[in-house]
């Protein structure tokens, strides 16, 4: 939970701003402001403003973004952390170039889900890019937890007890972002054998490491799944 995703990293090197230096930058476009919507402990929010981007932070939960404040602090960075709700953003239309949310969506009910993606919509500007991950159907947790609705779970133990957790399969991934021009979308498996546990070790497994090494041999029974989607405000 330090460490900003990969998915991420990737993201914005390849279409914001690729690290040339120790604390150079080559800026691919011109972005004013960068949402995280759903930022909780702040851990792609440090990133972010490391590379000198101007980054607001919005979560539900004023124990995260707490920690958030302090991570910020601590590092000398700063941001804008706002207390609110996903599914109603406090801010004016065309606000944002760029609106990340990373294991946010997926912990909604698809009708909330969908309410959400209309708001960052809303307030992203014409041009602006979402960077969104959703928890894959084909993910080995598909089915833990008492089944509320298609697909969609609450989650009865560990740390996300309490949790709605939904599983999207492609033609639910596309149909949320029905309104966006997706331009880059992998589906990310990370493989690890069940006896280390979740958040511990693992190994992982991208879609095109898959295709060239053999894993059968290895005994990597768990696999999280999880769709990373950049697309384009129309
Ligand atoms: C799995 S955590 C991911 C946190 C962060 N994006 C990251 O990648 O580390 C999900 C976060 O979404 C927040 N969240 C869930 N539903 C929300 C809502 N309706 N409005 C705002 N935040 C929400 C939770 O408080 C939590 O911090």
């Amino acid at each position: 939970m330090w460490y900003p995703d990969e998915g991420l990293v990737r993201f914005v090197a390849r279409y914001l701003s690729r690290r040339i230096g120790v604390d150079s930058y080559e800026k691919k476009r011109s972005t004013q402001r960068i949402l995280d919507a759903g930022c909780g402990h702040g851990r792609h929010i440090v990133f972010l403003a490391e590379q000198h981007f101007n980054v607001y932070g919005i979560d539900q939960s004023t124990h995260a973004l707490g920690m958030a404040s302090s991570w910020l602090a601590k590092r000398g960075l700063k941001a804008s952390l706002n207390v609110g709700d996903v599914t109603r953003l406090p801010f004016r239309d065309g606000t944002f170039d760029v609106v990340i949310s990373y294991g946010v969506m997926d912990h909604l009910k698809p009708d909330q889900a969908s309410d959400a993606i209309e708001e960052i919509r809303r307030i992203l500007t014409d041009g602006g890019y979402l960077y969104v991950t959703l928890r894959s159907a084909e993910d080995c947790e598909y089915g833990r937890g008492k089944r509320v609705a298609r697909n969609t779970f609450t989650l009865q133990t560990g740390y996300e007890k309490g949790l709605v957790q939904h599983f999207y399969n492609w033609e639910e991934a596309s149909e949320l972002l029905r309104r966006f021009k997706l331009f880059d979308v992998e589906c990310h498996d990370e493989r690890f054998p069940s006896s280390f546990g979740i958040d511990k070790a693992y190994q992982q497994s991208s879609k095109g490491v898959k295709g060239r090494i053999d894993l059968s041999s290895l005994d990597l029974d768990m696999k999280y799944s999880r769709w990373h989607i950049a697309a384009e405000k129309e």
